[in-house]
């Protein structure tokens, strides 16, 4: 055993080795690089589609969106469905009890469109539109009711 055991010898690299590595080393660097600049691309191209695919869509949905979206999720009207009446009624809620930020075109337009999209089954669009005509048939029965006990109770006067 002598001193020669403990030197270096096949680890250390001759020069051109070293260069050689380095070159690799770099290259390789700058093919990480290029990849990285190409995906953060990609990501901001599918972002920019994504945006312009979204602002492509119909006004009213846009709107829906905008509008409906402030408290809570879209997922508390895309889960519901009513007629025309029944929309403006859950809108009218959202605004008058909930102090939602609309205007009067607004209601009519948002309730037009989920009325298209959210359309009800039969038997909840009978109640609705039922309960639609009886509202707006109770004042005119109960002026026809009142009116008319008023003639009867006077044609029994003498
Ligand atoms: C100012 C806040 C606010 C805004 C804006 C708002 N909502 Fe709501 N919404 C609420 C709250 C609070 C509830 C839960 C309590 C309730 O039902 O009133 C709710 C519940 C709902 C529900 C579930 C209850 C139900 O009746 O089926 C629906 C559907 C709904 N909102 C639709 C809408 C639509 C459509 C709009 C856009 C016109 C809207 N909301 C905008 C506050 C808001």
């Amino acid at each position: 055993m002598d001193v020669s055991e403990y030197q270096a010898t096949g680890a250390v690299r001759s020069r051109q080795e070293t260069e050689r590595l380095q070159k690799e080393f770099e290259q390789q660097r700058a093919l990480e690089e290029e990849r990285a600049r190409q995906a953060e691309a990609e990501a901001a191209r599918q972002l920019a589609e994504e945006a312009a695919r979204r602002a492509a869509r119909p006004w009213p949905v846009r709107l829906t969106e905008a509008r409906c979206t402030l408290c809570h999720s879209a997922t508390n009207y895309e889960t519901s469905s009513h007629t025309l009446p029944g929309w403006i009624a859950v809108i009218l809620r959202m605004r008058y009890f909930n102090m939602a930020p609309l205007e009067w075109e607004e209601t009519w337009i948002i309730g037009r469109h989920l009325s298209k999209a959210r359309p009800p089954d039969a038997s909840t669009a009978l109640f609705e539109w039922g309960a639609t005509g009886t509202l707006i048939a109770a004042p005119f029965l109960l002026y026809y009711w009142a009116t008319r006990r008023h003639r009867r109770f006077r044609k029994k006067e003498p």
